[in-house]
């Protein structure tokens, strides 16, 4: 399929029929044999998603009117079109036309005119329209409103580094299995095969490789040697104190990368993986049985203790919880499209009662270590906050590290701080009564 095409196509579904970019991703190598053609629709796709406010804003200043819903597709094909202009080496001309062409293959037909007529305005008007972006701060950075002013509101001093570091492209990080060999063999296997790569400073099983590929070409993937999960990510498993002998709950566990990170950490940990999604399970089944790892797993909602518990208290607990992902924009910038506002409070109220449940399967003397992928005080330190406060027998074991800064109660990783994914991590530890 030509990768104009698919783009939209693809653009259409995540837009407006509520589809997960990563649900799509699979469709590149369905529709497109051509790396390069793939590579073009991989780059319109995810680029119109990072700047899907500040394209949206454009349209609105070339149209006298918005397009009727039924016409959505011409309206993706409008944000291909002005992000191969604006933000793309692609000659004029061929972004025009390329463009203009594929109404037919929309059915579309009357709007071939139409759309000609917008692109070649914005080419015209390229310059005033690069200027009106400056006016309004929801174009300018790219994220709904509701975002700006909470980012602005959350992280007075330093939200202009969040925007523009969750509008930049992820790098991709592996996590070197430390059952096989040390991320620094892996790195001389990876140089061999002219992969280039440098370990990280804050997990010693981490490399950042200097270009993406696909995990398929990583030596040794399919024997469970390597992985890929941020180095923000991979933090967790070092803060649960393990030992062999100890019983983990993993109580949020797929797809499973925390879960196999602590088992690959100290393989004699006997550890429960739990997730409400029978179908995400699964992934956990599969990473487990790749990296030739052993747990119990349970598809079980959390909060139906009856369920998944013998009763027998857990020395450890990750609480990896249901959050707004705000933190992983620059992975999944359609998180800026498919969360809104009112998801927050329901977020945060839900994280509190999974807080307040889970403490009851702690031993005492055990940790519950609490993450997120939030950079949002509500869903952090707030949250923790009043965990601390209500709970008499809790109290925090504050993170010596150094990455992230200290907050009121927690350690919080903004966007790209040290390379790193937005993350939140707070460890608890359950007080034994004397
Ligand atoms: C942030 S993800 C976990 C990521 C995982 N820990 C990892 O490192 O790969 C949160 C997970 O929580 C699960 N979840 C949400 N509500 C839950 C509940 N009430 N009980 C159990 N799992 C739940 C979701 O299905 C989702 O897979």
């Amino acid at each position: 399929m030509n990768p104009r095409l698919l783009a939209t196509r693809i653009l259409m579904q995540v837009i407006f029929q509520g589809k997960s970019l990563n649900a799509c991703v699979a469709q590149f190598t369905q529709h497109i044999d051509d790396s390069k053609d793939r590579a073009m629709a991989r780059e319109l796709v995810s680029g119109v998603l990072r700047l899907y406010e500040r394209l949206d804003f454009l349209l609105s200043k070339l149209l006298t009117k918005p397009l009727r819903e039924k016409d959505s597709d011409v309206y993706c094909l409008m944000l291909v079109g002005l992000y191969q202009i604006f933000y793309m080496r692609v000659p004029d001309h061929a972004a025009v036309s390329e463009t203009v062409k594929l109404t037919q293959k929309l059915k579309k037909s009357w709007a071939k005119g139409f759309l000609n007529g917008v692109l070649r305005q914005s080419l015209r008007d390229k310059e005033t329209l690069i200027e009106a972006i400056e006016t309004e701060e929801e174009a300018k950075f790219s994220h709904p409103a509701w975002l700006v002013n909470k980012i602005k509101t959350d992280w007075p001093d330093n939200y202009e580094s969040i925007f523009e570091q969750n509008l930049q492209h992820s790098p991709m990080i592996l996590r070197v299995n430390r059952q096989k060999r040390s991320a620094a063999d892996y790195l001389v296997r990876l140089e061999d095969k002219g992969m280039a790569g440098q370990c990280l400073p804050f997990s010693s099983e981490a490399i950042r490789l200097e270009k993406a590929c696909d995990v398929l070409q990583l030596p040794g993937f399919k024997q469970g040697e390597v992985s890929v999960q941020d180095q923000a990510a991979q933090l967790a498993a070092g803060l649960l104190d393990l030992e062999a002998g100890l019983t983990v709950l993993d109580a949020c566990s797929a797809p499973g990368g925390k879960t196999a990170h602590m088992l690959e950490t100290e393989p004699g940990i006997d550890v429960l993986a739990l997730d409400v999604s029978e179908d995400r399970l699964k992934r956990v089944d599969e990473t487990l049985t790749r990296l030739s790892l052993k747990a119990k797993t349970c598809a079980a909602d959390a909060f139906d203790t009856e369920a998944w518990w013998n009763g027998e208290l857990f020395d450890r607990i990750l609480l990896d919880a249901p959050c707004s992902a705000i933190g992983v924009i620059r992975r999944n910038p359609d998180i800026k499209i498919h969360r809104n506002e009112e998801d927050i409070a329901q977020l945060v109220e839900n994280q509190r009662k999974l807080l307040d449940v889970l403490w009851q399967t702690l031993k005492p003397g055990g940790i519950l270590l609490y993450a997120t992928c939030s950079i949002l005080k509500d869903e952090n330190e707030n949250q923790i906050t009043d965990f601390l406060r209500l709970q008499d027998d809790a109290i925090e074991l504050k993170i010596k590290s150094e990455w992230g800064t200290n907050v009121s109660a927690g350690k919080q990783i903004l966007p790209g701080e040290n390379g790193m994914d937005g993350f939140y991590y707070a460890c608890i530890s359950k007080v034994i009564a004397q």
